[in-house]
């Protein structure tokens, strides 16, 4: 049989360029989420993968919590620094994979904001990032990511044209339109999405920005086996119960054998 599964997964590099990002992401909805999850030792250490360019790790930083952060997208983490400068904190920020990261140090609460983990596109790279966190976080801390809940009603509809879902201008003044197209590829659970950016209304380019879908049967057992106890799963950042209508899967997990002792 002909082995059909395309295994290349890509994400364009305007989608992660800092400026453009910002831009578009100007939305702190889930930020008292994290806030209150947060611990309240005075010296706790946070680490944050996928932190970007800081949208949430400077306010979090403001609160006076000490917290690292990683990425691998240089644009991203650079933007991140001249922010922390700028509001006179002290943050690290590291550029790695989260999927191999060895930091050789524990930290009592490690996150994985913003539909993230959307980018860990095989298993085995959903699996390699349990095993990271489960290396850096202390006996008793706390794990917790967000992600969607596949909407299979919602991809079919936005199957059928193309939609303008942003338009917005940048701080370095880029009149940016963004419209989007997406074929949902079974076979993978990757939803191929395509942004058509224009800027300073003439067509740019198309960035592919494709995300693995992850369905919540399915990422409740990776946790289990991965050696996770699911304390809460939330549908939404006011912390409503997981249910048939959730738009988003909100884990706050910990080390099974904690909680099993
Ligand atoms: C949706 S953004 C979230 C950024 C930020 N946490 C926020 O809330 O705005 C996803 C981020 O994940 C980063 N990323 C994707 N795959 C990664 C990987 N394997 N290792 C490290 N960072 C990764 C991207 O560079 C991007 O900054």
């Amino acid at each position: 049989m002909e082995n059909t599964t395309n295994t290349e997964y890509k994400v364009g590099d305007l989608i992660y360029d800092a400026n453009i990002y910002d831009g578009l992401n100007t939305f702190l909805s889930d930020l008292q989420f994290y806030k209150n999850w947060m611990p309240k030792e005075v010296n706790a250490e946070i680490l944050e993968l996928c932190s970007g360019s800081g949208r949430l790790t400077i306010p979090l930083a403001k609160e006076g919590l000490k917290i690292t952060g990683v990425d691998n997208s240089k644009s991203m983490l650079e933007q991140a620094k001249i922010k922390t400068k700028n509001e006179k904190l002290e943050i690290s920020f590291i550029l790695a994979d989260i999927r191999n990261l060895d930091l050789t140090k524990k930290y009592d609460l490690i996150f994985i904001p913003f539909n993230s983990i959307h980018h860990l596109y095989d298993n085995q790279d959903l699996f390699d990032t349990f095993k990271v966190v489960e290396k850096h976080l202390k006996d008793n801390g706390l794990f917790i990511f967000d992600c969607y809940n596949p909407n299979i009603q919602y991809i079919t509809e936005a199957e059928k044209g193309k939609n303008k879902i942003a338009e917005y201008t940048t701080t370095d003044n880029r009149k940016v339109i963004i419209e989007q197209t997406m074929k949902y590829e079974s076979i993978t659970q990757i939803n191929r999405i395509e942004w058509h950016y224009f800027i300073n209304d003439v067509f740019h380019s198309v960035q592919n920005l494709d995300m693995r879908m992850y369905y919540p049967q399915e990422l409740d057992s990776y946790l289990k086996y991965s050696g996770f106890t699911i304390l809460h799963k939330f549908g939404n950042f006011d912390e409503d119960k997981f249910n048939d209508k959730s738009e988003k899967q909100i884990f706050v997990c910990v080390k099974s054998k904690e909680i099993n002792k």
